[in-house]
């Protein structure tokens, strides 16, 4: 397939990106560089720009015979996304429908699309399974939603076959140490504690001890980033016509934020100071997928089940600097 994939030189993005480019596949990445990084992609694969550039889009779309897009690019930041919604609904939803109209008007039959946990909201049941209710408790919830919405609308009208993939948390690096997570601002956990286990940072902050949960911190699905990176893998090449599909991308097993910072305790042998701050405001208190469906008809298994073996590959590429 010759696939677009844009946000392709972000974490989520660059595993995924390297991984078709892999299997075979032809990758052109589209990325704006505000959160992805060169070193991600090689030269010869990135093309700088952005997606309010719609005539960017259409002499890149017809000049590389695009068949497929992927969709990472995004602003991805729940705290974030409760302070500065507008730059969520610019980025998130507006940047997207642009994109998608590119994608109707130059008949482009496959999109996948970076969903989130978060369309869910506050759970009912745990695990979630795709047809828990949807009621995002952030802007950022609100605007995948949003677009899932399009998406099923266009696939409905127009016979585009998509697919929106649910992730819940990604974590972790590539076992050889090469690539892992590296955002700036920082605000994800796993990063975040590994900081302060190499002292650069003094302490990590626990944001909320009052959750109804077994320790009062709250809980997530943590998923290796390589396994997310299959799943895209696996849709794209599986993908149903005509029609949206959507999947839980996550491991199954919820860890706590203090469970966390212990696990990252015992694989760096370092003692990490933590500070018991308020709660972050758009935090629900547990998100566990059930990944059934994505296991079931896809055929995906995680190689990275639980979160030891997600943060010692993260630690590995954090310690190397
Ligand atoms: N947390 C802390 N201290 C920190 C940072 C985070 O206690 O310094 C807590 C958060 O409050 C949350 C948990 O750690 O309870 C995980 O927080 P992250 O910021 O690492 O991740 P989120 O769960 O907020 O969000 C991530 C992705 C989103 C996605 C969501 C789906 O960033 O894009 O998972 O579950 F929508």
């Amino acid at each position: 397939m010759r696939i677009l994939v844009t946000g392709g030189a972000g974490y989520i993005g660059g595993f995924t990106a390297r991984r078709l480019t892999a299997k075979g596949h032809t990758v052109l990445v589209y990325d704006n560089l505000t959160a992805g990084h060169r070193t991600n992609i090689p030269a010869d694969q990135l093309v700088v720009g952005d997606l309010k550039d719609i005539d960017h889009l259409d002499h890149l779309l017809v000049v590389h015979r695009i068949d497929s897009v992927l969709h990472f690019a995004a602003s991805a930041s729940v705290g974030e996304s409760v302070t500065h919604p507008a730059k969520y609904y610019q980025n998130n939803l507006l940047n997207s429908l642009n994109l998608l109209e590119r994608v109707r008007r130059h008949a482009i039959p496959r999109f996948v699309f970076s969903s989130t946990a978060a369309v869910y909201g506050t759970p009912e049941t745990i695990p979630l399974t795709e047809d828990h209710p949807l009621k995002p408790v952030n802007p950022y919830g609100q605007t995948k939603l949003a677009f899932e919405a399009m998406l099923a609308d266009y696939s409905a009208a127009y016979g585009l076959s998509a697919t929106a993939l649910r992730y819940f948390n990604a974590a972790g690096a590539s076992v050889d140490a090469a690539f892992g997570e590296a955002h700036d601002p920082e605000t994800h956990l796993i990063p975040l504690v590994l900081f302060a286990a190499l002292g650069k940072r003094p302490k990590i902050d626990i944001f909320g001890t009052d959750y109804e949960t077994p320790d009062g911190t709250c809980i997530r699905d943590y998923v290796h980033v390589e396994d997310l990176a299959e799943a895209h893998v696996l849709a794209l090449e599986q993908q149903p016509a005509g029609k949206l599909v959507t999947y839980n991308v996550g491991s199954g097993t919820g860890n706590s934020v203090r469970e966390v910072i212990r696990t990252c305790e015992e694989i760096s042998g370092k003692t990490i100071v933590v500070n018991e701050a308020p709660r972050r405001a758009g935090d629900p208190s547990v998100l566990v997928a059930s990944a059934d469906k994505l296991k079931r008809e896809l055929g995906w298994s995680p190689k990275f089940p639980d979160l030891r073996s997600i943060v010692e590959t993260a630690w590995d590429w954090h310690r190397k600097g």
